[in-house]
């Protein structure tokens, strides 16, 4: 046999499209081509395959190689293809069996002595991989992300010369479990403790609705007085990640990083700078990649100091807030990542910050204040459920020794407060749509009389009302009331300050 296919993957987004890397030896000259690889990156990997086969101690085909990755308008980055590319030659000489490939796919790259190093996007690959109902031999530096997935039949190789005994069936390689990958896949996580704010009730308060409904939130108030320290608690209180959850969250991590980093079980808390492009801030590049809100998919995304970043930035921040995904594209290419994340944003009342501040005299000027408040499209600000206002602490409560209430407890009543949600409605309350929200809110008939005055009183736009109409649900369910009353309707207005 002087042909062989190996099975590979390619990463477009979050899917991983099947490459085939065919191995071909024919009489000639000796020489060593690859088809199907951007010219730059194929003298690297010719060097790597080479070097590899040869260091493992195998024979390097004094033929002429032609090795052809196809379909060929993939994006392709050359590394993964490594280990691929060396069995195939391997195979095509009859240095392992070709027969045995069909049931396998590869991906990794091999470094010159014939170790394999990790790789972008395994998670998908093994994913992808699983579908096909074929086994997965990747980079054992990758097996913990890999081992999410339980279904599949994944193989975590250190080195090329591992790899050719498994498949010639000399000594077979220990399939990943999730027991037999690192300790930390089990550890428990470790968020700030809500223990350690002092006052706020408001805020507090608000956070747990937040953290009870799925709302964003948003935090107005003079430096200092514990914006940054509420919003970092908010994972601590939200469910922990379920199995699915983890496996989106890891897959977008991993497509950012080939390091053997571990990922970690904690809920994704993400806090870009107001500086970051909105590149950064939603994904893109030439091979888009995921951004910030996609990283903090299932998660938090703290926008600190709002009325600093890119208005642009920010406006293209409300398709992902309506819908939790986003679509990129670059050129030919179009790709969507999801981006279903907890928005949580602070801001000063004003630049100085000490804006209706007791003690402090605001500096700015009147236009000042309407300029940086302007900042903040109102499209954006109507996307927001909760607008509190988180002012200075008293002295009292400064000196208070008796510390707040922790995590784990609001965590309980969360819980609770969400369980109620799904099993109503089989979703938060911040993901209902308007239709489904006029199906579900059960909303008493005093109360319905309140809305109609709020509305006209206050001029609220549809979008807002149903923002108000969804607090009071999650509050209703947070006190376990079946319908939304009065009390639960004057309430969610307090939540909803005009800034
Ligand atoms: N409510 C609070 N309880 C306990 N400590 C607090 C509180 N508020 C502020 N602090 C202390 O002040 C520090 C600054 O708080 P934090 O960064 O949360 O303020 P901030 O409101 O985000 O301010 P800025 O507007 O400047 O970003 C904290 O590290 C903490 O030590
Ligand atoms: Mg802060
Ligand atoms: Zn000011």
């Amino acid at each position: 046999m002087s042909w062989a296919l190996v099975y590979s993957r390619a990463l477009a987004g979050m899917s991983a499209p099947l490459v085939e890397v065919e191995a071909h030896l024919a009489n000639g000259l000796p020489a060593f081509n690859i088809v199907g690889l951007p010219d730059t990156e194929v003298k690297e990997s010719r060097d790597r395959v080479r070097a590899a086969i040869i260091q493992s101690g195998f024979d390097f085909p004094a033929r002429k190689i032609t090795v052809n990755l196809a379909p060929a308008d993939l994006p392709k980055e050359s590394g993964r293809f490594d280990l691929p590319i060396a069995i195939g030659i391997l195979a095509a000489s009859g240095q392992i069996p070709a027969e045995a490939l069909k049931n396998y796919e590869l991906a990794g790259e091999l470094g010159l002595s014939g170790q394999i190093r990790a790789v972008r996007g395994v998670i998908a690959m093994a994913w992808a991989a699983q579908k096909a109902q074929r086994a997965f031999i990747l980079p054992v530096a990758n097996s913990q992300q890999a081992a999410l997935l339980h279904e599949a039949t994944l193989y975590g190789a250190r080195n090329l010369a591992e790899v050719a005994a498994h498949l010639n069936q000399i000594e077979l390689i220990q399939p990943i479990t999730s027991d037999n990958t690192t300790p930390s896949t089990h550890c428990s996580v470790d968020y700030p403790d809500m223990a350690d704010i002092r006052g706020q009730q408001t805020a507090r308060l608000a956070l747990e609705i937040a953290a009870s409904g799925g709302h964003s939130l948003l935090m107005s108030g003079p430096p200092g007085t514990g914006k940054s320290m509420l919003a970092q608690r908010l994972p601590g209180i939200l469910p922990p990640l379920t199995n699915h959850e983890l496996m989106s969250v890891w897959s977008l991590q991993s497509l950012l990083t080939s390091t053997q980093q571990q990922f970690s079980h904690q809920r994704p808390f993400r806090t870009p700078h107001h500086t970051a492009s909105a590149v950064a801030l939603v994904g893109g590049g030439a091979d888009p990649r995921p951004g910030e809100i996609s990283l903090a998919h299932h998660g938090v995304l703290f926008l600190d100091e709002l009325p600093e970043f890119d208005r642009k930035a920010l406006e293209i921040l409300r398709e992902p807030l309506e819908n939790g995904e986003i679509h990129i594209s670059r050129a030919a290419r179009q790709v969507t990542y999801p981006a279903k994340f907890q928005l949580i944003a602070a801001m000063n009342p004003c630049p100085c910050g000490y804006l209706g501040h007791p003690k402090i005299a605001c500096r700015c000027t009147v236009d000042a204040i309407a300029r940086y408040r302007h900042k903040i499209s109102g499209p954006l600000l109507d996307r927001i459920d909760l607008i509190i206002e988180v002012p200075s602490l008293s002295s009292e409560e400064l000196f208070a020794t008796t510390s707040g209430e922790n995590s784990a407890d609001i965590q309980k009543r969360v819980l609770s407060a969400r369980q109620r949600q799904y099993e109503r409605q089989g979703k938060i309350n911040a993901h209902l749509d308007n239709k489904e929200l006029d199906q579900f809110a059960h909303i008493h008939q005093d109360a319905k009389m309140v809305l109609t005055q709020i509305l006209e009183k206050l001029s609220l736009s549809a979008r807002s009302f149903h923002r108000l109409l969804r607090i009071a649900r999650t509050l209703a369910d947070m006190a376990g009331d079946q319908q939304v009353d009065t009390n639960h309707i004057l309430r969610a207005v307090s939540f909803r300050r005009a800034l």
